[in-house]
């Protein structure tokens, strides 16, 4: 971990919202940004993965579309992490600098989940590819909203927008990529609020603030 150096030379917070699809993890971001940005004297900016730039707004129409169908794994693996690398450098890091909390819905650990969890895609691939586009940036903290595969699933269905090439995968894929995400955090806890999202979407929201934001006032008083 590069955070203890990174406090000094990036004055911001960057913290990560993980989940599978259907995990609520969109709407509670968008949600936590705007209370921070309502209670918190700092910047606070909301972005996302795929996306976060025009290129990467391109790049996540492109990878999600049921067009790229017979996509190879490595092209799909190199498309998110291009827009990765624009995202860090025109967004991430000058917020940072800056002194931003960021809210980015979706982050590398998302790459692990989905591409080594979901398509067997090798870690080390995977974690080569990251340290070409991040230069080693990482989230100061991942904040996993974990929810059982059927209870997403259940909530995709009611949603009515369109399913993308992700949601359109069976339910072991998604087991996988829950399992992977559980492993990840049972790893180094130390880098994970794990928050139970099964439940409803309010408790949910004020679980995973009350928590971030005890979270913020350690992070900022070191
Ligand atoms: P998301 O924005 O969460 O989808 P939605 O708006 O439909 O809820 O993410 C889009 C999909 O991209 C999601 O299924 C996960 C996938 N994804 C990866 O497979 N790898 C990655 O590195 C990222 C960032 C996303």
């Amino acid at each position: 971990m590069a955070r203890d150096s990174r406090t000094e030379s990036w004055p911001g917070a960057f913290i990560a919202f993980e989940g599978i699809d259907g995990s609520g993890k969109s709407t509670v971001a968008t949600a936590i940004a705007r209370k921070l940005k309502h209670d918190w004297e700092r910047a606070v900016v909301l972005t996302r993965e795929p996306g976060g730039t025009p290129l990467g707004e391109g790049v996540r129409a492109l990878v999600l579309s049921s067009a790229s169908a017979d996509i190879t794994g490595v092209a799909e693996l190199l498309l998110f992490s291009a827009a990765r690398a624009q995202h860090v450098a025109k967004v991430i890091e000058p917020q940072l600098q800056h002194g931003s909390i960021i809210i980015c819905d979706r982050f590398t650990d998302s790459t692990l989940a989905y591409q080594w969890g979901g398509r067997g895609i090798p870690r080390q691939t995977i974690e080569a590819a990251q340290r070409l586009a991040t230069g080693g940036i990482e989230p100061d903290l991942r904040v996993l909203l974990d929810v059982p595969v059927d209870v997403a699933i259940a909530r995709r269905h009611a949603e009515v927008d369109s399913v993308d090439r992700f949601d359109a995968e069976q339910t072991a894929f998604h087991q996988a990529v829950r399992a992977t995400y559980l492993g990840l955090a049972a790893a180094s806890p130390e880098d994970w609020l794990v928050i139970d999202a099964g439940s409803s979407p309010a408790e949910v929201l004020d679980t995973t603030y009350r928590m971030l934001t005890d979270w913020l006032q350690v992070f900022f008083a070191r």
